[in-house]
This record gives C-alpha cells, sequence and structure tokens, in this order.
C-alpha cells in the first residue's frame, strides 16, 4: 500500500538553497502515491528552474498571480484541491511573512487561501535560524497549528554547521504520512455505503441518479487514514475504490440492502453516503421493451430505507447519515436526523453544480444537541474533518465522561 495514495499535496517552495533538494521530493512523493503540483516564489526560480519542477510533477508550475490563468489553475482553485500544502524549503523570510499573513505573493497566499493543513520544512542558515525573531516566530507557528517538518542539525550549504538543515525528503514523506494518519479511530470497523444505485427497468435500462461516489470514497479513505478497518459498499461509479478498504460492489438498492445487513455485527460505525434510489420498477421486463407505445407507465414500488433499519437494529452502530437538500437544508436535515433515529447527520445544498458530482461541498453537521459547518473544500479534505467529528462524537458516546 503506497503511504500517500489518492493525496493532493501542493509543494510550495521559497527561495533557498534546499531548493535543489525539492526536485527529488517531487519524485518521493509521487513514488509514496501522492498527486503533486508546484508553486515556487520568484525567489526559488533563481535557485531551480521551473522547467525542472514542470518536467518532474508532469503538470505546469505556478509561479506568480499573474501566470495563473494561462496555468489552468488558480491560487484558490489549488487551495481547494490541496490535502496538504507542504512549502519546502520555507525560508526565515517566508516564515515571518506567513505568521503576519501576508498574501504579497502566491505561496503566502494560498497558505491563507487553503483550509487543508499547512506543513512547513525551515531551511535556513543556523544563525538565523537561533535568532530571537525566528524563534518568536517559530513558536507562533506551532501555536497556530502550522505543522513543521524539522529543520535538522547538520553541516550547511553555507558553510556552518547547525540547526537550519532542510530534513531530507524521505524523512518529509514520512512527516507527511505521519501527519495523514491520525489514528483517531484505530481498532473501529466502519462500514460505509457509496454511489448511486441502479434499478433495472428491463435488461438495459436502469433508473439511477447523478452521484459520482466522490464523497463516499473520500469518507472511506478518511477513516482508513484514522486507522480504522473499512468496508465499502458501492453502487456502480467510475471510482479507484481506495487501497485496503474491503470493497462489496452492488447495484440495485435491495442488494445494498443485504449486503449492508450482512456486515452490521461486526461494524463500530455506519455511515450512508449512498444516493440510494428510494423506489424500484414493480416488475422489471425479462426482454428489452420495444418503443411501439406511444406512452408508458411504470410502477414503482418503494425501496428500503437502509440507514433506518440499521439505526432501528439492536445492537446497532454509530450511525450517520447524508442529507442532500436543495432547500431548507439545516430543518430537513434535523428532521431526518429525529425521524431516523442517528447518531449524526451531514447535510450538503445540492443543484446549480453544488454537492452531486463536484469535487468540492459544503457539509453542516447536525447531531441531537450540537451544530458545525464545514466550509467548501475539496471533497478528500472535507472528508477528513468530517471524520474527526465523527470520530469525536463515537468516542464520547462510547466511553461517557
Ligand atoms: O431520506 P433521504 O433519502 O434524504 O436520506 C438520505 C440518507 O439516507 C443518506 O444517508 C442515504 O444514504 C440514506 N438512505 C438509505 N436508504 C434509502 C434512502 C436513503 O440508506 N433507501
Amino acid at each position: 500500500m503506497k503511504k500517500l495514495q489518492n493525496k493532493h499535496i501542493v509543494l510550495a517552495i521559497t527561495g533557498g538553497i534546499a531548493a535543489y533538494k525539492s526536485a527529488d521530493l517531487v519524485r518521493r512523493l509521487q513514488d509514496a502515491g501522492a498527486s503533486v503540483r508546484v508553486v515556487m516564489t520568484e525567489a526559488a526560480t533563481g535557485f531551480v528552474t521551473p522547467l525542472t519542477f514542470q518536467a518532474l510533477a508532469g503538470q505546469p508550475v505556478l509561479v506568480d498571480e499573474n501566470t495563473s490563468a494561462a496555468n489552468g489553475m488558480t491560487h484558490i482553485e489549488l487551495a481547494r484541491w490541496a490535502d496538504l500544502v507542504l512549502v519546502a524549503p520555507a525560508t526565515a523570510d517566508f516564515i515571518a511573512r506567513l505568521i503576519h499573513g501576508r498574501a504579497d505573493d502566491l505561496v503566502a497566499a494560498l497558505c491563507l487561501a487553503t483550509s487543508a493543513p499547512v506543513a512547513v520544512a525551515p531551511a535556513m542558515n543556523q544563525q538565523m535560524w537561533e535568532n530571537p525573531a525566528t524563534q518568536a516566530n517559530i513558536r507562533l507557528l506551532d501555536q497556530r497549528g502550522i505543522h513543521r517538518f524539522g529543520p535538522a542539525q547538520g553541516s550547511q550549504a553555507c558553510g556552518e554547521t547547525g540547526f537550519g538543515r532542510m530534513l531530507e525528503p524521505l524523512d518529509l514523506v514520512e512527516q507527511c504520512t505521519t501527519l495523514f494518519d491520525t489514528g483517531l479511530l484505530q481498532g473501529v470497523s466502519v462500514l460505509i455505503t457509496a454511489g448511486p444505485t441502479q434499478e433495472p427497468i428491463d435488461p438495459v435500462r436502469v433508473i439511477t441518479n447523478l452521484s459520482s461516489g466522490k464523497m463516499g470514497y473520500a469518507v472511506a479513505q478518511a477513516a482508513l487514514d484514522a486507522g480504522a478497518s473499512v468496508t465499502l459498499v458501492s453502487g456502480p461509479t467510475c471510482l479507484t475504490p481506495p487501497q485496503r478498504a474491503k470493497v462489496i460492489p452492488v447495484q440495485t438498492a435491495q442488494q445494498m440492502y443485504d449486503a449492508v445487513h450482512e456486515k452490521l455485527d461486526n461494524t463500530d460505525i455506519f455511515i450512508g453516503v449512498a444516493a440510494v434510489s428510494d423506489y424500484r420498477v414493480a416488475q422489471p421486463a425479462d426482454a428489452k421493451i420495444k418503443k411501439d407505445a406511444d406512452e408508458l407507465s411504470l410502477v414503482l414500488v418503494k425501496n428500503p430505507d437502509i440507514l433506518a433499519s440499521v439505526a432501528a437494529s439492536d445492537p446497532r452502530p454509530f450511525c450517520v447519515g447524508f442529507a442532500a437538500e436543495t432547500d431548507h437544508l439545516e430543518g430537513y436535515a434535523r428532521e431526518k436526523l429525529e425521524q431516523k433515529r442517528l447518531d449524526m447527520i451531514a447535510a450538503n445544498m445540492v443543484g446549480n453544480g453544488q454537492g452531486i458530482g463536484a469535487d468540492d461541498n459544503a457539509l453542516l453537521l447536525l447531531t441531537p444537541r450540537s451544530k458545525v459547518e464545514l466550509t467548501r473544500a475539496a471533497k478528500s479534505q472535507l472528508a477528513r474533518q468530517f471524520i474527526e467529528h465523527v470520530a469525536k462524537h463515537y468516542l464520547e458516546q462510547k466511553n461517557p465522561a
């Protein structure tokens, strides 16, 4: 299993001699399974050319705001795409500007604009590192939850010896891996439904919906990263399932229901992300229906509500549902939370390009006694935050104070 499989890492390079190591870092991150996009400050381009990174990452490199349109992704899009922004090397000057919330270059603006974790790998002369101003800035970094990888001690490019060397690329990959492995759900088994269902009309036609499965798969990945063992009962999607997830492919709602109930005994947390078809055709035709008739009626019957049935089982796992709504988001979601007797519901607006099929989303998390808004972000990032909340509430319920 590749340690950074499916992770989107924006590697931001600022102007220090250690930038030459970042070329190797791109390769090592890719070897670990990450997708890497590179952004550089103007100063960094004086040490290594953007072309080097473009060739290694296989993607255009963003250097400043003016180049963003030509390169396809603006800093805001990159900020949303990222699961992690890694600034390596991070110079003393960059760290000072980061601390002051400056947005006067692309890398600083990106760090402000992202809701993904930001990690810096300091690299500077040892005197600069020891300087009280730098040390005060580093303390602020730590207080603000900005991750810091290194620096290491040793001989430096300037000929001096001490703290200030950037960590080696493989050490940085290791630190990124540790950052993603939260361990919050270690030893917990999580059952997730994802994607659409397909209800046959005849042997070649189905009733389905626009669900892509992206959110469910991202939730499965986030649960795996948190140390859970994950079973993913998936309707038909075009996605590659996360490695380490046990995948049970299904087509219809009834098959999804059966697969879920088969697994229920060994489940601690159930998360229903699938867009389950509410109805199925009462009697699918055995042969392809011909288009002779001017009108055609299909009799539909209701499918079982998988989530409600899991929540009604005894004993039952911690139950989390999703509610996709076009209006009255909180009201409808709270109704579902109560009617289905859930422990938590994640509500999101759909329609007008939002939610279904998109790469990003925003969620309103409701429990019987709490409400949290997760602002718009890439589904992978959102899934990570979502799983942190699920873990918190699950553990509180399991081990009441
Ligand atoms: O009631 P509504 O369909 O809006 O509820 C959505 C939630 O219920 C989602 O978590 C979805 O996975 C789940 N659901 C289900 N079985 C159904 C319909 C919805 O598990 N038949």
